[in-house]
């Protein structure tokens, strides 16, 4: 699996950097080609000198010296490596380097490269508990995760500091496991494909302070947006008000209402080559928006609103649609699962549908995780375990892959 793989590793400042001397060492044994930059702060650990004898490269460092091992000049080695890498691994990522990708603030060769590289990023966060616990370090991970970062959590244990906590560099194995599962779901076999994505719930106003909405949180649309970049596609993500941050390289289009979506998503799908509908599309709207906040009225015990059909974005797409542009539906039923789910993907015309349950456990909105069923046009219905939101993406992908 990794043999001739070029694996970037970056070495922030950190004491878990001599463990990491070991990581490439194991990734050459397994055949992979290793090149490694680091931070000045890695240096005071660990010098150069170790790693380029491990790795069998110069090792980058310096923004301002030309370095062998990328075989480009000094204006463009940063480009060079980002390019020739397919995995970047970094570990330990400290705080500093954390908070530092996290504001896109690059002034150093690592930080530099991960803004510009495109391959997939594995960050083992290493650090003394108290700072990995932090909320600011936490959230930034967060918000790094959310970006599409694969984040290798640390271990509990004994610190170098005396402390017992979660911030040591987890298991050489765990890490390398990491690498080749994102090389396998990086592989780009969606190279150049154009993949629409829509996500989460869309809010239909009631007057300037109200709306009605849903409990969706985009995690399962945005998870298909990452995947299917990973994967090579340049991808659309139309998505409705949630919480998420844009996964890397990734265009995104914020709309609000399920009008504003159905606009979005029709001028986009005609030059798609699949549209993935996992948002969670009002059924209905308020007839009418008042301009003005509705206010209560004094003795006024009940309060009535007309409400009227949206348009069915994906039913209109399956209607004319263009020969070439496959249609995936989501479906959250209740009841009759199976048998409803069948009913959509027929009615809406689409080649795949996938179900949600909400009575699986680790299933539904706001979980990491879920449980769905997949339907094909065929009639053919695999149900498939509890897995991350995201390899629940990568499974519907698999399939629509074979059907492009
Ligand atoms: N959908 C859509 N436009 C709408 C409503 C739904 O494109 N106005 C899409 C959703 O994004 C989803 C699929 O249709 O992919 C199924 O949505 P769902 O609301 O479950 O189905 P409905 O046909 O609206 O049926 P019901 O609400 O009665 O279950």
């Amino acid at each position: 699996m990794l043999r001739g793989k070029h694996i970037l590793v970056g070495v922030t400042g950190g004491i878990a950097a001599y463990k990491v001397c070991y990581l490439v060492r194991d990734l050459r044994k397994a055949g992979a080609d290793v090149k490694v930059i680091m931070t000045e702060a890695a240096g005071k650990f660990v010098t150069p000198l170790t790693f380029s004898a491990l790795s069998g490269h110069d090792v980058a460092g310096d923004l301002w010296t030309l370095n062998q091992s990328t075989g480009s000049d000094i204006g463009t080695q940063h480009i060079a490596l980002a390019n020739w890498a397919e995995v970047f691994v970094i570990a330990p990522a400290s705080a500093n380097s954390i908070a530092k990708m996290t504001y896109g603030l690059s002034d150093n060769l690592l930080t530099i490269v991960a803004l510009a590289s495109r391959c997939p990023i594995v960050l083992a966060p290493t650090m003394d508990a108290d700072m990995y616990l932090n909320p600011v370090t936490q959230q930034n991970i967060n918000t790094l995760r959310e970006r599409g970062y694969v984040v290798v959590p640390p271990e509990e244990g004994d610190l170098a500091s005396g402390l017992k906590g979660p911030g040591r560099l987890p298991e050489l194995q765990i890490i390398i496991d990491t690498i080749e599962r994102v090389l396998s779901t990086s592989a780009q076999d969606l190279k150049g494909k154009k993949i629409l994505v829509t996500a989460g719930p869309t809010h239909e106003a009631i007057d300037p302070v109200r709306f009605i909405g849903n409990r969706s949180s985009g995690k399962m649309g945005f998870a298909l947006a990452n995947a299917a970049s990973l994967r090579g596609a340049h991808v659309t993500l139309v998505t409705g008000p949630v919480q998420l941050e844009t996964p890397r390289n990734v265009t995104r289009v914020n709309v609000e209402s399920a009008e504003e979506m159905y606009v979005a998503v029709t001028a986009r799908a005609r030059t798609s080559d699949a549209v993935l509908m996992a948002a969670a599309v009002a059924d209905f709207r308020p007839q009418t928006a008042a301009n003005n906040k509705i206010k209560k009225e004094a003795g006024k015990k009940q309060f009535s609103l007309a409400l009227t059909e949206t348009q069915d974005i994906l039913h209109a797409l399956g209607q004319k649609r263009k020969k070439g542009t496959l249609l995936v539906g989501f479906a959250l039923e209740t009841q009759d699962e199976l048998r409803n789910a069948r009913e959509k993907l027929k009615k809406k015309n689409l080649d795949l549908i996938v179900l949600n349950s909400l009575k699986d456990k680790g299933a539904g909105f706001g979980s990491d995780t879920n449980v769905v069923t997949i339907v094909d046009k065929k009639g053919k219905v695999e149900k498939l375990p509890l897995m991350s939101k995201f390899d629940v993406a990568n499974e519907i992908l698999n399939r629509l892959k074979k059907l492009l």
